[in-house]
């Protein structure tokens, strides 16, 4: 079955990646969303992941991210760094040190230095790339070696922005979709998929990966 998804995946048509709505993402992302995607339950799983994989004191790079990054509160990093579409909600990130707003689905190339990291974080987001795997491969310039890359998601998304294979996938698949985007990316290590991090409300699942060491 696993064979299947990935030659499947290995050759996904061109349809894959387009969204029901084409319109500019700055326009969709153009006026701050001040709410929480996801429930208490999978946001105290997700601050559980970081508690566990993000270190202390490091240089966080939290992509694609709005006015709140999830991260444990008793925990100081060195850095947090926020990229993502609307100004007003990075901004009102307390626990942001700087910020861009940048459209990855324009632009890939991330706005950071070879090895500016320590670790990395995409919540509840990473559906929306259209060029993931481009973008993967920046996480991994960008990002130090052996430093750990968390991806979160639910079954909850702007269906529009969404591309169209995340709709046609379980929840399972789309964490064997985000490995095989990781894999293809050729800069990480095997990723795992982390199934079973809340018991109510919103399902939480992750897929976790370190950089390669050098
Ligand atoms: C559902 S929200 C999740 C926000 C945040 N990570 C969280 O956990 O609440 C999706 C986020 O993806 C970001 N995003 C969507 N399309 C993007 C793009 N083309 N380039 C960069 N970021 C994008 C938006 O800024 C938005 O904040």
């Amino acid at each position: 079955m696993q064979r299947l998804l990935n030659q499947l995946l290995d050759d996904l048509p061109p349809g894959a990646y387009q969204r029901q709505d084409e319109s500019a993402d700055a326009m969709f992302y153009s006026f701050p969303r001040l709410v929480t995607h996801i429930d208490e339950h999978a946001i105290a799983a997700v601050t559980r992941l970081y508690r566990d994989w993000l270190p202390t004191g490091g240089a966080i790079l939290d992509l694609m991210s709005s006015w709140v990054s999830h991260l444990p509160e008793e925990i100081a990093y060195g850095r947090v760094a926020l990229l993502g579409m609307n100004a007003q909600e990075l901004a009102a990130n307390p626990r942001g040190n700087d910020y861009k707003v940048h459209d990855l689905n324009l632009e890939p190339t991330l706005p950071y230095a070879d090895d500016e990291f320590d670790a990395a974080t995409i919540c509840v987001s990473i559906d929306y790339l259209t060029r993931p795997v481009e973008v993967l491969k920046e996480l991994g310039r960008v990002l130090k070696p052996t430093a750990p890359l968390v991806i979160t998601y639910s079954n909850r998304c702007f269906p529009t922005k969404v591309v169209a294979v995340w709709l046609q996938l379980s929840l399972a698949e789309r964490g064997q979709l985000v490995a095989h985007w990781i894999d293809q990316a050729g800069l990480f290590s095997v990723a795992q998929v982390v199934d079973g991090l809340t018991d109510q409300g919103d399902p939480l699942l992750a897929v976790i990966a370190r950089v390669k060491p050098e």
